[in-house]
């Protein structure tokens, strides 16, 4: 979260090394940003990074020069690369390129810009943005590992679309999400990692994880929903995520953090969570662990009032798309897997088979929420497939998770 102080950054000086790839123009509106803020922001381009953004644009923007050149006497003479580099309060690199975390990593210093991140005695924020293939090249993820072994914080790269049309993790942060990492380092607290892709038996998969509740609004001030604290999802997205795999959680309001290592989208009512799992697919796995409303009401733009009548309102139900189904029966792009979650007070494995034919799905982890399990830590499950039944003791929702997580990587195989 960017913080809400208009001048959070007030007198911070920033050393902005901006790299070479087509993310460089955001290296500009993150100047801005910075500056809005109170911060001095004095560029520092690679040669790469000049070819696609101006250094002229640079200075406007920061109302200082540019510096681009290890070898410009001028600029030696009037500011040295070691004062450069030291004057800062954060060294940020937005983009970093793969070329530029490798030389890094490898502690090159064969230009300006490598030069003074060598030469630093601050920590250093990247914000790496690539193609989502170099992003997940082992090359790259030990670069990446290495860097943040020496002490270098990571913000991003996100998941998206990117600029050569391919969809993936690999696009740079964005501006504010920049800000926000910049203000936590500043704080000095530890900026969440990436995770290191390309590990674990998950790995180059896509998991696609539903959690939480959703809530459906009835006026401004009211809503129908249920009591799901999102526990089981979140820890089956973070333990998809520990697997290796690229992870996306679409989570209803809950009140636990957002998993590490995982692109968490948040939505409120069961539509918002169908569209943000179409706008999420394809997935090789999709695992809808979301309590979903199966009602909504047409909401009201005002607040109900008891009235002079004082009868009380109908509530008019609708029912809600089901999510499960609609991606079990999928004609182009279903996962490889879809599972479901069956809630139930009775006849729970009865049900449970009647759910896994209904809504097309190939596993349907079923539980008795009868029994105290909703908000609590732990969960009895019972997997039912169409090749047969496996009941687990009750479990730390953790372990479920881990457990549910190997029992799909055994299904999938070993290769993607
Ligand atoms: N689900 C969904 N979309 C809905 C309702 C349910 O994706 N609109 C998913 C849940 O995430 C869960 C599974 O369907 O994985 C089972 O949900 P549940 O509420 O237990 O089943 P229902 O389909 O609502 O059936 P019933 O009301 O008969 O229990």
């Amino acid at each position: 979260m960017v913080s809400s102080d208009p001048q959070s950054l007030s007198g911070k000086r920033i050393l902005l090394v901006v790299g070479g790839g087509v993310a460089a123009y955001k290296a500009l509106e993150l100047v801005r940003r910075l500056r809005e803020r109170g911060a001095f922001v004095r560029v520092v381009l690679t040669a790469a990074a000049a070819r696609f953004v101006t250094p002229l644009s640079f200075a406007s923007l920061s109302g200082e020069r540019v510096y681009e050149d290890l070898f410009s006497l001028t600029d030696e003479q009037e500011m040295g690369h070691i004062r450069l580099s030291r004057e800062a309060d954060l060294v940020v690199v937005a983009p970093a390129t793969a070329h530029l975390l490798a030389r890094m990593a490898q502690g090159l210093a064969d230009d300006l810009a490598t030069t003074l991140l060598l030469a630093t005695d601050k920590r250093a924020l990247l914000a790496p943005a690539m193609n989502l293939r170099m992003w997940l090249h082992p090359a790259t993820q030990r670069n990446v590992a290495t860097l943040r072994g020496d002490g270098a914080l990571f913000v991003g790269p996100d998941d998206g679309e990117m600029a050569c049309g391919e969809f993936g993790p690999g696009r740079m942060a964005e501006p504010l999400a920049i800000v926000a990492a910049i203000e936590a380092a500043l704080r000095g607290d530890t900026v969440l990692p990436p995770p290191v892709a390309g590990q674990g038996r998950l790995a180059g998969r896509h998991v696609l994880v539903t959690s939480g509740p959703t809530r459906e609004p009835i006026d401004p001030a009211r809503f129908l929903s249920n009591r799901s604290s999102g526990k089981q999802g979140h820890a089956i997205a973070a333990a998809a995520a520990q697997a290796g795999a690229r992870v996306t959680l679409v989570s209803g309001p809950v009140e636990i953090a957002d998993p590490k290592g995982v692109a968490t989208r948040h939505v409120e009512t069961a539509q918002q969570m169908l569209e943000a799992v179409e706008a999420a697919l394809p997935a090789d796995v999709f695992i809808g662990a979301a309590a979903v409303a199966d009602w909504r009401v047409e909401p009201s733009a005002d607040k109900i009032k008891k009235g002079a009548s004082r009868e009380p309102p109908t509530l008019v139900l609708r029912e809600n798309p089901d999510i499960l189904a609609s991606v079990a029966q999928r004609r182009e792009g279903r996962p490889a897997l879809v599972v479901g979650f069956a809630a139930e007070t009775r006849d729970v494995l009865l049900h449970a088979q009647e759910k896994l034919a209904r809504k097309g799905c190939d596993l349907i982890v079923a539980n008795d929420v009868g029994a105290g399990v909703f908000g609590a830590d732990s969960n009895e499950v019972h997997l039912v497939s169409r090749a047969g039944l496996a009941s687990w003791p009750r479990l730390d929702k953790t372990e479920v998770a881990a457990r549910l997580i190997a029992h799909i990587a055994d299904t999938l195989g070993e290769t993607p």
